[in-house]
């Protein structure tokens, strides 16, 4: 059964969108051996969602304008591919590595050995569950605990009567630390509402076909689902597809979450299929280059710089679509 005061009033959240990409120094400044063009391995996940996509983009463009010179390598969303990327990027001897880490565990051995060959190592958008904090220099990337719980946040916000609402979660790839932390941001957000409740969660991979192979078994299992808390928003696109090849309409029957705010999910957002978008912002490219050049320069860096990112609604969405670069 859906609340149908559930989602009258929408919680009106801040509409300032943050430029995170706006590194800073210029290269030269930046880059204290006086301008010298360094070399940077880069270990992609992947091409599995809009967001990755445009995350490539913008590190290949900041790369260019920085000067550095990018070896780009692309692990199609396995472990063992970035693994071996790293260890390619030390024989060749670069000046840093920087990479996305697919999964959190398992990453010790290959930055112990990029560690010993002395090339420093900075972590961008996701973080590894390593102890040995001195594995690389910094971690440049989004709070995914914070962006689960204001997907939860919202929900609650939203959800004063008291009737029950049945939730389906589709995990984004199992291991990674935006599906762990999403997950246990939305769980902690909505743990003291005992009328909302996980009916039912699985990986979709960060995918749009994901998505929708999870939704169609969510739905064929689950005649009563009122809300989708995807964790980006391919999936939540690949969901709005199951939904109504099941004849049901998307934002109005069952109402949809999402993280991300890539265009084609800001657009479903504008279109009213999607209910509430919380931002990561993929645009790292020019704060990637600028931590770069301080630590092969050997200054010093913030263990960690945090992402500052926003939240839309439909009314929001519209406002900035238009000018919504990715
Ligand atoms: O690590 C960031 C996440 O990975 C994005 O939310 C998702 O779209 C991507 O695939």
């Amino acid at each position: 059964m859906i609340k149908k005061s559930m989602f009258a009033v929408l919680a009106a959240t801040g509409l300032a969108l943050t430029a995170c990409g706006g590194g800073g120094a210029s290269a030269g400044a930046a880059n204290g051996s006086g301008g010298d063009k360094i070399t940077m391995g880069f270990a992609q996940v992947g091409a599995e969602s809009g967001w990755r996509t445009a995350n490539t983009k913008s590190v290949q463009e900041s790369a260019k304008e920085a000067g550095v010179d990018l070896k780009f390598s692309d692990a199609q969303q396995k472990q063992e591919n970035q693994i071996k990327a790293i260890r390619s990027f030390v024989q060749q001897k670069v000046d840093v590595i920087a990479f996305s880490p697919v999964v959190e565990s398992g990453w010790d051995t290959v930055l112990k050995e990029a560690k010993d060959a002395k090339i420093p190592v900075i972590l961008t958008d996701r973080a590894v569950d390593s102890k040995d904090t001195s594995l690389y220099k910094t971690f440049l990337g989004s709070d995914f605990v914070a962006e689960g719980k204001k997907a939860g946040e919202w929900l609650v916000e939203q959800s004063k009567s008291s009737e029950p609402v049945n939730i389906v979660e589709i995990q984004g790839t199992t291991g990674s630390a935006p599906a762990n932390d999403r997950k246990q941001g939305f769980e902690d957000a909505i743990k003291d509402d005992p009328d909302l409740k996980i009916v039912a969660s699985q990986s979709g991979d960060f995918t749009r076909s994901g998505g929708k192979q999870v939704m169609e078994a969510f739905l064929k299992n689950n005649p009563d689902i009122d809300v989708v808390f995807a964790h980006n928003d391919d999936e939540g696109l690949g969901a709005i597809e199951a939904i109504e090849a099941a004849g049901k309409v998307p934002g109005k029957d069952i109402k949809i979450i999402t993280i991300d705010a890539v265009k084609d999910g800001m657009t479903a957002l504008s279109n009213g299929k999607i209910n509430f978008i919380v931002e990561c912002n993929p645009l790292l490219g020019d704060q990637l280059m600028d931590l770069a050049k301080k630590v092969v320069a050997g200054q010093d860096v913030p263990q960690r710089v945090v992402t500052e990112e926003t939240t839309f609604t439909m009314e929001q969405a519209k406002q900035v679509l238009s000018s919504r670069q990715y």
